[in-house]
């Protein structure tokens, strides 16, 4: 996907999917998928990082998260997420913050809210650099919202929410995500905007669906809003792992002769570091997967 297929996907009324992805391992998954796109969103702050808002993520932790997802994912186009006032503080500082997100790996950037930053997008967006709205509920907002709640509930909140979705389009804006807002509209705001919508808790009438990695996958048990479906228990099956290789450990299952090295194989240097060191003879197992990286 590059980003004219945003574009192409919504006049061909194909959906759009995208997901959050804040780390390699993880990228690497989701690059083998069939997943159009990735969204490095701030919400790292919430899944990575323990906080309890996303207003404690920083452009350091965005670039870095950011740059290890680019890494697992080359064949998938990443936005990456301009955190809490990033572009409140001037031309300068949103431009630093953009140049960061970008010589990281990103191939766009996302920025919540439109009023009093509608310059900004204009500039970030004449300055070659794709940008996608983000409007309903803006998370960098949350003290000003009162709270994680549905937005665009009455006729004069859709009347605003249909402004501000003009005013992204027209800065330049390729498509747009809407967070928690009532089916109808979502559904409103997809059909006067040329440009895509991709929902998150905003029903099914719009170009796409994004959710978050952790919370698609079932890796955050106690998270249940109306809007999420997880498609795996990965939590559950992740711990049946772990306790697994627990109670082999210590009923001494793990490792068995065949996991272990003998003698006459002893010549290379088995340590997880070595592959830089002229030494270093690879011993790759026949039950160990050789690839990529070769590290026994
Ligand atoms: O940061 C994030 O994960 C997001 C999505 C919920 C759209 O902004």
């Amino acid at each position: 996907m590059n980003v004219l297929d945003f574009q192409k996907m919504k006049d061909e009324r194909r959906k759009i999917s995208m997901v959050t992805c804040y780390d390699y391992s993880s990228a690497r998954i989701v690059d083998a998928s069939n997943v159009d796109c990735i969204l490095v969103g701030d919400s790292l702050a919430m899944t990575m990082h323990g906080h309890a808002t996303t207003l404690s993520a920083t452009i350091g932790m965005m670039a870095l998260h950011t740059a290890a997802v680019a890494r697992g994912a080359p064949s998938k186009f990443i936005v990456g997420d301009m955190p809490f006032l990033s572009y409140r503080k001037g031309l300068k500082d949103a431009m630093d913050a953009v140049h960061q997100l970008m010589t990281a790996g990103a191939h766009a950037v996302k920025l919540e809210g439109v009023r009093g930053h509608a310059e900004i997008v204009r500039h970030i967006v004449d300055s070659g650099v794709p940008v996608m709205g983000h409007l309903g509920l803006t998370p960098q907002s949350v003290n000003q919202l009162g709270g994680m709640k549905v937005q665009a509930r009455t006729d004069a909140a859709v009347g605003l929410l249909i402004s501000q979705a003009r005013d992204l389009e027209d800065a330049g804006c390729l498509a747009l995500v809407l967070e928690c807002v009532p089916a109808e509209a979502a559904r409103n705001v997809t059909d006067l905007l040329k440009i895509p919508t991709i929902g998150i808790g905003a029903g099914p009438h719009v170009s796409g669906q994004v959710l978050v990695y952790q919370d698609l996958l079932g890796l955050n048990p106690g998270f249940k809003p109306k809007f999420l479906r997880t498609y795996a228990n990965a939590f559950e099956i992740i711990q049946a792992a772990l306790d697994a290789y627990d109670r082999e450990v210590k009923e001494q299952k793990f490792p068995s002769e065949k996991e272990s090295y003998l003698e006459s194989q002893s010549s290379g240097n088995p340590a997880r570091h070595g592959q830089g060191n002229a030494a270093f003879i690879p011993i790759v197992s026949d039950t160990l997967p050789a690839s990529p990286p070769a590290l026994f």
